[in-house]
């Protein structure tokens, strides 16, 4: 099946973009299955991804995320709302499904993170962590992604813009 086919589609971005919303409500206007990678990993391993990381360390939280992607995508008519590190290990994979980038401001990204607690990776000094991150993924992100949205705003609208942009 060709990711052109849209029925197979992933939903990339930074922590903190939305991407789970917007996954979800996306899900239920395109009456596709909803899937949130981060929580199929949490029921499989029956731990808290913040305990993965503190347990068994971040690569082996990647190789769970790659073999739950794998197992995942494979699947038509879904929407994989993605972790925001899944694109450092998984390009090949993602180049198997339609793949939607929403974009935030820095600032927002920043705004959002810093009231949730269950990210490990940015569970101190958020700013200059999530500059980082920011730093080190904007061009993976760029590179895999078919369509770019700008999620900044509020997610009706989000919701609104891919749902126009996957109709032309
Ligand atoms: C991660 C983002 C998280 C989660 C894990 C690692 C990352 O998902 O997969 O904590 O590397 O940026 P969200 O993007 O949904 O926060």
């Amino acid at each position: 099946m060709s990711k052109k086919n849209k029925t197979r589609i992933c939903i990339i971005g930074m922590p903190g973009s939305g991407k789970s919303t917007i996954g979800s409500l996306l899900s239920e206007k395109l009456q596709y299955r909803f899937i949130d990678l981060d929580h199929e990993i949490e029921i499989d391993t029956g731990l808290k991804i913040k305990e993965i990381f503190k347990n068994r360390g971040e690569d082996n939280f990647r190789k769970i995320e790659t073999a739950m992607l794998q197992e995942m995508i494979v699947k038509d008519n879904v929407i994989i709302s993605t972790g925001g590190g899944t694109i450092l290990k998984n390009e090949e994979i993602l180049k198997k499904s339609y793949n939607i980038l929403l974009h935030c401001e820095l600032s927002d990204l920043i705004k959002r993170a810093s009231r949730n607690k269950n990210r490990p990776l940015l569970s101190s000094n958020v700013e200059n962590k999530m500059k980082d991150l920011f730093n080190e993924r904007k061009d993976l992100y760029n590179k895999i992604a078919d369509l770019k949205i700008d999620a900044s705003t509020n997610i009706t609208k989000t919701v609104k813009d891919i749902l126009n942009s996957l109709e032309s």
